[in-house]
């Protein structure tokens, strides 16, 4: 069986996007992949945020994997500081990359800007630590949305960088990106992608978000001036991206809902959204919450995930040293 790695890092809140755009794939892929899924907590520490919120948010997110569906009898599933290789590993790559290549990425120049004061040698180092994430496991698949296609590039790069240097070791992965759910718009800008460190909470239908929030933020989400609910990215960005999360999310597809909706106003389209997202989210909000009343539990499960990575990643390593001489 190929194998599949990907992760969430565990900082602001996780949205409908993340969803869409990675977690219900690995879903999919959970069925005829061997699949490894981390909690990426030292890709969050690249933000500050103090201890205690950074340790609710990792096993908060752990909790998310598995309302959302993915089975620990299935997949790994695992905090990446618990495997020390994923450090180890990224030293090694750091020693093969170029600055500029890492001066190169848009989420980097991102976040500096956004973040300014606090932009520190882990923010630019980032896209190592998930080369060393993925290479790690010589994954085959890497299933994420479109604001990560550059980072697998990287990796890609990197891993062929390696294997030229050192003799054949690593994997290049191949990135799986959804065409339709790749990029999900914020609410509140539709030409800015949703995102879960977005100052306004209007901009994300988060996962656990109440009922009450869902309608109000879908309510008060940008549309486009004009009626029609039609799919025209160019000229209704907003109703393109709403039209997006109802289909992905009902099941039903675009050209219906176009017809469905010849006749009726945003207002009726976004109250109907609204409880296709409330209905699509309650049985997941459900099953989040008794993980939470039990999160012995939920340890216990990233306890035997952590067993089962550490020994992909120990083997792989030691073969990693070898190749480049860390042995005498
Ligand atoms: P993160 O935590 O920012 O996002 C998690 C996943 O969600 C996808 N995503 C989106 N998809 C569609 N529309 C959106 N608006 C949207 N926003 C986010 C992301 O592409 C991602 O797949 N560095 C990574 C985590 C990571 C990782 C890895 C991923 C660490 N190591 C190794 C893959 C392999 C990150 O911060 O994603």
């Amino acid at each position: 069986m190929k194998r599949v790695f990907s992760g969430v890092a565990p900082s602001g809140n996780l949205h409908i996007g993340n969803y869409l755009g990675a977690i219900s794939q690995w879903l999919e892929l959970q069925k005829h992949h061997n699949c490894v899924f981390s909690v990426a907590d030292y890709h969050a520490m690249t933000i500050f945020q103090p201890a205690e919120k950074l340790r609710e948010k990792i096993l908060e997110i752990a909790m998310i994997y598995l309302a959302a569906g993915i089975d620990p009898k299935k997949s790994v599933i695992f905090i990446q500081s618990d495997v020390l290789e994923h450090a180890e590993l990224t030293w090694i790559l750091n020693t093969i990359t170029k600055i500029p290549e890492l001066e190169l990425m848009t989420q980097f120049k991102d976040k500096a800007r956004r973040f300014r004061n606090k932009v520190n040698v882990g923010l630019f180092d980032y896209p190592v630590l998930m080369a060393a994430d993925i290479l790690l496991y010589k994954a085959d698949f890497v299933p994420v949305g479109e604001d990560q296609k550059q980072h697998l590039e990287f990796t890609r790069t990197i891993a062929r960088r390696f294997n030229g240097l050192y003799g054949e070791t690593f994997i290049v992965p191949e990135a799986l990106i959804m065409k339709e759910s790749a990029k999900i718009m914020g609410l509140d800008d539709p030409n800015k992608k949703m995102s879960k460190s977005a100052e306004n909470p209007h901009n994300y239908l988060g996962l656990t978000d109440e009922p009450a929030l869902i309608k109000e933020k879908i309510k008060r989400a940008v549309t486009d001036s004009g009626d029609g609910i039609i799919y025209d990215k160019e000229k209704k960005p907003g109703i393109f991206n709403l039209l997006t999360i109802y289909s992905l999310l009902s099941g039903k597809s675009i050209q219906k809902l176009e017809k469905e909706y010849k006749n009726k106003n945003y207002g009726e389209f976004k109250k109907d959204l609204a409880d296709v997202v409330i209905g699509f989210l309650s049985p997941f909000q459900k099953k989040f919450e008794k993980l939470g009343k039990n999160k012995n539990h939920v340890r216990r499960i990233l306890a035997d995930g952590s067993k089962k990575a550490r020994l992909i990643a120990q083997k792989n390593i030691k073969e990693i040293k070898n190749k480049v001489g860390l042995n005498y």
